[in-house]
């Protein structure tokens, strides 16, 4: 049986349409998703939206609308915005499906009967927009510590998940699992701010909201929405139902990706509450850092990002996935801006590989009307270029298990430059001035073209569309992971005509 690999969004809030940095998240777990699958995993990819909550609400209330109906048509926009990324989720979960509720329901009564969740009052600092508590010492200057804004006293009946006796259960947990929290950073951040000065426990109801999935046996309060939104990672594969067929098959999860700032309640609160329902952990959380425009965090209230449509329109789905799996380091933050875009594809997509495959099958046709063979009239100077061929998946791998995505796509774009570099050093047109190296010419061309086959299957967990083109320029039914284990497996083919992957972006003044 194929080994399974479940891996997670976050579920994003639709309170607005969504932005590059949601896509940041969602391109990044698609690309391990597809990595995975072309290796042989059975991947359940999962994102979703988290619809409840006083934000919402109110957006729905500014709208003139219900909830309900303003988050669809967001939902609608998101779909279509993944699609047009190639975003390739098994699974789109809802908070408000008719089953996640059932199942978040049934959990909060498990809690309860456990005694794990009791009823007490809740007085505390909370942000309305982040919908997070505060306790005194977390505020920054008095304000709430991931928006800067203010915060304000609530007090309220409402119940409560035990998380305080969780604290040294999960420091055991983490000692125990070295590579449960990722980057280390982010472990030491979260052990350091929260759970060495102690845990409180959690309120995990509201009354002062309406708009969220009642509590089952005191229909005033709705379940307060980090229980309801974490729990999607198990309601969608049938749980509680714990003979459920996907349960049984995908859980615990092996990645949880989120953003940093939502770290801490992947890594204390998410597993604290498994821990109380007797639920097996996740395999591991990564906190990965932020695009950052101007300098600061891309944001819907600030309204300072375009439609991610419209890059993608500009530049082609391709370039806007290469640019974010490309531009930052997993883990750092890193800029985002139309400018750094243009400079990356121009560089990358359109000198280093577009123009290598371009030039290279406009010469195949020219010399050898586009057939195809390897008499094997090989050089030393071939042995440097194979060999970096042959490493490469094996490279391409262990950077993908780290989920340094960008230095994987650094690995592949290092043997494009070599590549190129190789017909710098072989100048076919100088061969191919002379009859008597033909058949050299042709081991060189096959060298190259073998070498872009080979890319071009690594780069499609990335870039699935350009990867596509690619093989089908080169006419290839070679194109599994299978194949690009040694080199040569390229068959004698007729290549296509030749035609364009990226056009250089001109930058107007
Ligand atoms: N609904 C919660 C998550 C619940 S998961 C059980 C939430 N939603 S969110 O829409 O505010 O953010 C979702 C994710 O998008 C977070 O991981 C956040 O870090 C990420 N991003 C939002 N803006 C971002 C950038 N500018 N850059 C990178 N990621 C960003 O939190």
């Amino acid at each position: 049986m194929n080994k399974k690999f479940y891996i997670t969004t976050p579920i994003y809030y639709p309170s607005a349409n969504f932005h590059i940095g949601h896509c940041y998240t969602t391109i990044i777990a698609d690309a391990l998703s597809r990595y995975k699958r072309l290796n042989g995993y059975d991947v359940f990819f999962q994102t979703g939206t988290d619809e409840h909550g006083a934000k919402i609400a109110q957006k729905a209330e500014e709208n003139g609308v219900t909830p309900k109906e303003y988050v669809d048509e967001i939902i609608e926009n998101a779909k279509d915005l993944w699609e047009k990324l190639e975003i390739s989720y098994d699974y789109f979960i809802r908070t408000t499906d008719e089953s996640h509720v059932k199942a978040v329901q049934a959990m909060f009564q498990k809690l309860y009967d456990k005694g794990e969740i009791y009823k007490g009052s809740y007085k505390g600092l909370y942000c309305v927009p982040c919908e997070s508590f505060w306790t005194q010492t977390q505020l920054v200057d008095g304000k709430c510590p991931d928006c800067g804004r203010e915060v304000k006293e609530v007090t309220e009946d409402a119940y409560f998940f035990k998380l305080s006796k969780y604290q040294d259960k999960l420091l055991e947990y983490y000692e125990a699992n070295p590579d449960f929290i990722l980057p280390l950073s982010r472990k030491n951040e979260l052990i350091n701010n929260f759970l060495k000065p102690g845990l409180e426990d959690l309120c995990v109801s509201r009354t002062s909201v309406k708009w969220g999935i009642p509590v089952p046996f005191d229909p005033d309060h709705v379940i307060y929405v980090w229980l309801d939104a974490l729990s999607n990672y198990i309601t969608s594969l049938g749980y509680p139902d714990e003979n459920a067929e996907l349960y049984k098959k995908y859980w615990p999860a092996d990645l949880h990706l989120v953003g940093k700032e939502i770290t801490r309640f992947h890594a204390i609160i998410w597993p604290a509450m498994l821990m109380a329902l007797d639920v097996p952990l996740p395999k591991q959380v990564f906190g990965h850092g932020w695009l950052i425009i101007d300098g600061g965090k891309i944001s819907k209230s600030l309204g300072n990002y375009k439609d991610p449509r419209e890059y993608i329109d500009s530049y082609g789905v391709d370039a806007v996935r290469y640019f974010v799996l490309r531009e930052v380091p997993f883990g750092a933050d890193g800029s985002f801006s139309e400018e750094a875009l243009i400079t990356r594809t121009n560089a990358d997509l359109v000198n280093n590989l577009g123009n290598l495959v371009n030039r290279t099958i406009s010469m195949a046709h020219k010399y050898f009307e586009g057939q195809i063979t390897n008499p094997r009239v090989s050089a030393s100077v071939d042995t440097d270029l194979i060999q970096s061929v042959e490493a490469l998946k094996a490279k391409v791998d262990a950077k993908m298990d780290e989920l340094k995505v960008n230095e994987a796509l650094e690995e592949i774009f290092d043997v494009l430059r070599k590549c190129n570099k190789y017909i710098d050093d072989t100048t076919p047109w100088t061969l191919a001035k002379d009859e008597n190296e033909l058949p050299r010419l042709k081991t060189v061309i096959y060298n190259i073209l073998e070498t872009i086959r080979i890319c071009a299957i690594l780069l499609e967990a990335f870039m699935p569309t350009t990867s596509e083109k690619i093989l089908n320029q080169l006419n290839t039914q070679a194109r599994t992971f299978a194949t690009i284990e040694k080199f040569g497996n390229l068959e004698e083919v007729t290549l296509n005509k030749p035609e364009i992957l990226f056009q250089r972006i001109e930058v107007s003044e």
